[in-house]
């Protein structure tokens, strides 16, 4: 199958941030669809205090803020360990200024990676920290910018944080983007009530796992009917019928996050299961699911 002008055995890949390749010796590396890094900052960072992770009914709040090492010494250390893993390399690119993007993709284009995903969700601080993914102009700048800078296909990762997935969907097609991956976390909280303190050492974090999918769900329909690039859906997906749901909604490929955390082999259990999934529901391949949406049985009036 193809996304994005990007070859894929199979549909399922890690989402940022929740893989490294530590994991690779305990999952076959080779078996899953791409592999998606964490998001790469030019200058190294170090992320939020602690506490970092914290446990909600049916998910998980994270504020771990994207420490990163800055683009040289990833490009030097990290990236090679990637690259020997096999499958097609997509790395993700962030920035707190438009420049710090295009920053990343100028140190990074010239590597053997199949494309980028750029994270739109950070908080970009010239326009005082609202994220730039929240403001189609911003997204249109930062996108066109990154396309100048390589030929790699761009997927460009959306926050679920708007009130229209169509307009900024729309908005990194028009800027030159080969697919839109949607999406990224949804902004929460947790307070422990006997100290009245916010549980995250940032205050807030971002909900990720089962408790997301049915918005994630939602979003991913809505932006697969606004353009004309390949989605990716993200959010919540534990099992293969969770990504049946996501195709069948308009994806193309779907990333897994959470469950890695709880299942480190989840990928792996997914991609068998889903061929299995597949024959029950009568398709030779699971592209042939893709926004196979039927119309909802509308209950007739009395
Ligand atoms: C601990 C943690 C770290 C994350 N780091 C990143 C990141 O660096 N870049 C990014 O685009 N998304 C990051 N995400 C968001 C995930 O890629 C994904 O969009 C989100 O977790 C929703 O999918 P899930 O419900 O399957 O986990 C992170 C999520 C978690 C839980």
């Amino acid at each position: 199958m193809t996304v994005a002008g990007l070859t894929l055995t199979n549909p399922v890949m890690p989402a940022s941030g929740c893989f490294g390749p530590e994991l690779a010796p305990l999952i076959p590396l080779e078996r899953l669809g791409a592999l998606v890094t964490k998001t790469v900052f030019a200058e190294k960072r170090s992320g939020n205090p602690a506490h970092r992770l914290t446990e909600t009914s049916n998910g998980m709040l994270n504020s771990v803020g994207i420490p990163s090492p800055g683009s040289d010494a990833f490009r030097d250390g990290l990236l090679r360990r990637y690259q020997q893993a096999g499958p097609p390399l997509i790395v993700s690119v962030g920035g707190l200024f438009t420049e710090e993007y295009y920053a990343v993709t100028e140190a990074l284009a010239g590597e053997e990676i199949a494309a980028f995903e750029v994270n739109v969700s950070c908080p970009n601080l010239e326009h005082g920290g609202l994220a730039i993914g929240t403001s189609p102009p911003m997204i249109e700048t930062v996108v066109s910018g990154v396309r100048a800078r390589t030929d790699k296909p761009l997927l460009i990762k959306l926050t679920p944080s708007v009130n229209s997935i169509a307009e900024v969907a729309k908005a990194a097609e028009y800027a030159g983007a080969d697919a839109v991956t949607v999406c990224n976390s949804f902004t929460g909280m947790r307070i422990d009530a006997r100290t009245r303190r916010p549980v995250l050492g940032n205050g807030v974090g971002g909900l990720t796992g089962p408790a997301i999918k049915p918005l994630a769900l939602r979003l991913v329909h809505e932006a697969a009917q606004a353009v004309r690039i390949p989605v990716v859906g993200c959010g919540g997906i534990n099992t293969a019928e969770d990504v049946a749901e996501f195709l069948i909604a308009g994806a193309t490929a779907v990333q897994v996050g959470t469950a890695t955390f709880t299942r480190p082999y989840a990928m792996v259990e997914i991609i068998d299961d889903l061929a299995r999934l597949c024959r029950e529901l009568g398709v030779s391949q699971a592209s042939e699911l893709t926004g196979t949406l039927a119309p909802s049985l509308t209950p007739g009036r009395s």
